[in-house]
């Protein structure tokens, strides 16, 4: 949540700003902001001992473009600079909101990407000093901090320089309580930048000639493929020579970059109009490149099973996620709880393991009490989402309490982005592997984060003789899962028009309801929240079962109601819930296959007729286009929608 980057080298830096911010504007799109320090001609290119700069700071409501004219109209001179990106928090999206925030002097400017929780007393205790506050932001009592301190340190007589910046705020940030990133410039600096983090995540990036810090890989990726990623508690000084690293504790520390792998730099759209429905198109690649890496081509078949030390599919996993779990717990939040809602049934009806889900955010608060050989999986795309990973840390702690190994914290992660915060919290990672997702709405990392849990329920399954319905099953599965990425395929190309054409009928909507039952429950769930976060029509799912107990109030002729049927354990249970709502007058929109049980819908959206503990993968792409061309039609911000941003890194 939030987006920040700075700069320090050899080039102007604003350009530079703008480009890493545009490639985190998923992360937040509130307002923007940046600040540049221009040093006087004479001043030595070091971060000790520069003579004063002159500090310009460059704000704007809405959109990076917004801020991108201003600076096209103004300038902001200088080779070192902040830049932020916001997702509000506290304030209002406003102008005077945005980052960076000022002390009074207007001589340090912060950004800061988090939340600082003890602000209002901070605050408190500057306005009575005499501080006067210009926005409702909890971040800026840090300029106005720092700029005591670096006013005290100054009266013990000690010099301006990159050093004496570092200090400050190694002295302040012990004040603040909370999560967050910050990047810090101060005008008497110009050849220097202090950045730090405490649980929200920071990189940074060793150019040629410079050095650049961002919240995430995409702003780097365009720049250098040699990163740092900062620990926990770490605190850096940026300067045009190097890096000075230090911990919480103020001690030095050396450490070695690494490299970036993937394609972390933001993709462009090709010819689609939106990244949402290209990423929509993608997930048959998606699908393709799961099945290359991990469903291993089997040799010749040594008498109705695999043949000896071979695995039905290869997951990159040390044995020891599998051994002795008797019971596996999934946090997750959104859309990646969704994912783990059909995993925790793959992994129950399949497996033959109890697994229970629950919100992340809820967990954390009202824990269930601790059960032994427990599994605890955090399913997140982005690796940044600040309450499933506070709830992975608090599972993690309170487990190491107990003596008893049986008890000892068992921690898997899936998710998109392996060089996350998720990654270098938990031992364990299953790699999604879809590529970077720029739309905020979830598609593609979905349908990934499925598959890897179709990848853990029949690895689990496999090594219990099995699972629940046996090897042969489990082969069927395995068989049918190398069709899916032509399948999805056709899919996606057969719903783009239908659905297009479906959105018409959508223009006056104002409620819509999602029924499924069993393993398309979630699908239901899923399909409502896409609706809702980028058409801004309310939208809920339901198990079908499940209507007639209160929802079926809500139904009459405005309320289209669409209804996924598929063939299997409760196809006929759905379709007599579908009656039902066709009773009270509802457009029935079907997710089924073409057939005489299906013809009662108003409208049909056909798919495929598969193994029912599959067709989650393939009820999910109408739902996607459904919301997708409803919102296009509806001319809104498809990839931006109002009061979203891509990663939830605040709690
Ligand atoms: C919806 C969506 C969100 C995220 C949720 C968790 O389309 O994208 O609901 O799923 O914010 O994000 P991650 O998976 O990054 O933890």
């Amino acid at each position: 949540m939030c987006g920040i980057v700075a700069v320090i080298g050899s080039r102007e830096a604003a350009p530079l700003l703008l480009e890493g911010l545009r490639q985190l504007e998923y992360r937040g799109y509130d307002s923007a902001g940046l600040a540049t320090v221009q040093a006087p001609l004479e001043a030595p290119a070091s971060g000790d001992q520069g003579a004063p700069g002159q500090l310009t700071c460059l704000r704007a409501e809405g959109k990076l473009v917004n801020l991108t004219a201003r600076f096209d109209a103004v300038g902001a001179p200088g080779h070192c600079g902040i830049g932020h990106t916001r997702w509000a928090t506290h304030g209002k999206p406003e102008e005077r909101n945005a980052h960076p925030h000022l002390d009074g002097s207007g001589q340090v400017a912060v950004v800061q990407n988090g939340i600082i929780e003890n602000y209002r007393s901070l605050r408190e205790q500057l306005q009575a000093e005499g501080v006067v506050f210009r926005s409702d932001t909890d971040t800026e009592v840090i300029p106005h901090l720092l700029a005591r301190q670096l006013a005290s340190l100054q009266d013990q007589g000690r010099v301006a320089s990159g050093s004496l910046l570092l200090e400050a705020v190694q002295l302040v940030l012990p004040q603040l309580q909370g999560a967050y990133a910050l990047a810090v410039v101060w005008a008497a600096v110009p050849g220097g930048l202090v950045v730090a983090r405490r649980q929200a995540p920071l990189l940074i990036g060793l150019g040629e000639g410079e050095f650049l810090c961002a919240s995430d890989t995409p702003a780097l990726a365009g720049f250098t493929r040699t990163i740092l990623p900062l620990e926990d508690g770490e605190v850096a000084l940026l300067t045009p020579l190097g890096i000075e690293l230090y911990n919480g504790a103020g001690v030095r520390q050396q450490r070695n970059p690494s490299l970036l792998t993937g394609t972390e730099h933001v993709a462009d759209k090709r010819s689609f109009r939106h990244f949402m429905h290209k990423e929509i198109h993608e997930q048959s690649e998606t699908a393709a490149l799961w099945v290359a890496r991990h469903l291993p081509e089997l040799g010749s078949d040594t008498g109705g099973g695999n043949p000896a030390g071979s695995s039905l599919v290869a997951l990159p996993l040390d044995e020891a996620v599998f051994e002795g779990v008797e019971r596996i717990q999934i946090l997750a939040c959104g859309t990646s709880r969704h994912a783990a809602l059909v995993g925790a049934y793959l992994l129950e009806q399949l497996a033959g393991i109890p697994a229970s889900v629950f919100y992340a955010s809820e967990f954390r608060y009202a824990p269930p009490p601790l059960g032994p050989h427990t599994l605890t999986i955090g399913v997140t795309q982005s690796g940044e989402t600040a309450d499933t990973l506070a709830a992975l840390l608090m599972e993690q702690e309170r487990r190491l309490l107990v003596a008893d190994p049986a008890y000892a914290p068992k921690l898997l992660g899936i998710t998109n982005r392996p060089e996350s915060s998720l990654g270098r919290l938990v031992p364990h990672i299953l790699d999604i592997g879809a590529g970077i997702e720029v739309g905020v709405a979830a598609t593609k990392t979905f349908l990934a984060q499925l598959l890897a849990f179709y990848g853990l329920a029949l690895a689990f399954a496999e090594r219990r003789g099995g699972g629940v319905h046996g090897p042969a099953k489990l082969r069927s599965l395995v068989a049918a899962l190398r069709l899916l990425p032509a399948q999805l395929q056709q899919l996606v190309i057969d719903h783009d028009q239908r659905c297009a054409d479906l959105a018409h009928l959508f223009t006056d909507t104002q409620d819509v309801i999602f029924l499924g039952r069993g393993i398309n429950y979630p699908i239901a769930l899923e399909g409502a929240l896409k609706l809702k976060e980028i058409s801004y029509i309310h939208a809920e799912g339901y198990p079908a079962g499940e209507m007639k107990h209160g929802p079926i109030a809500l139904l009459d002729a405005r309320v289209p109601v669409v209804s996924i049927a598929m063939p299997g354990l409760v196809f006929e249970k759905v379709l007599s819930n579908a009656q039902e709502a066709k009773a009270r007058d509802a457009q029935l929109i079907g997710v089924a296959p073409q057939g005489p049980d299906t013809d009662l819908f108003d409208t049909l959206l056909p798919v495929p007729e598969i193994d029912e503990l599959l067709s989650p993968l393939l009820t999910v792409i109408p739902m996607q286009l459904l919301s997708y061309h409803i919102a296009a039609h509806r001319g809104l911000d498809v990839d931006q929608p109002r009061n979203l941003a891509k990663s939830v890194t605040v709690e």
